[in-house]
């Protein structure tokens, strides 16, 4: 198993969900996060003055899924969330030791 961690535009949640249900892949968390990549976050101009906004408003996706389903959800993410912008996000894959699926005591693969 793996933990895909995608950080993308807050407006991308709508369709980024739709299309994760088409493929069988409804569980996920969602965070609202902050954050900046290599461009530092943006620079606006007022009055003839640079301001920089540091950190921007993203959301953070989480799902864990079974290895074989890695390739598939991190495909259809980054698919749905792109506009080709700077600040489209990033995607995170991480390995996962175990999952237990609380009401049932289920463990593995099968608690997902
Ligand atoms: N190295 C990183 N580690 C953790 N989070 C990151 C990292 N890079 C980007 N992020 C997160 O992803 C968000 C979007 O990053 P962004 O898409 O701007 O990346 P980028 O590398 O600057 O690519 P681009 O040039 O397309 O803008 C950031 O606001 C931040 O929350
Ligand atoms: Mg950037």
């Amino acid at each position: 198993m793996k933990k895909i961690v995608a950080i993308i535009r807050p407006n991308k949640l709508g369709i980024v969900k739709e299309s994760l249900d088409d493929i069988g892949c409804p569980g996920l968390t969602v965070t609202e996060v902050k954050g900046r990549g290599r461009q530092k976050g943006i620079t606006e101009i007022y009055r003839d003055r640079a301001y920089q906004i540091d950190l921007l408003p993203k959301l953070e996706i989480n799902m864990v899924a079974r290895d074989d389903k890695i390739d598939e959800i991190v495909e259809i993410i980054a698919k749905s969330a792109r506009t080709g912008e700077i600040g489209d996000g990033k995607i995170f894959i991480l390995p996962i030791e175990d999952v237990i699926r609380i009401r049932t005591g289920e463990r593995g693969e099968s608690a997902l």
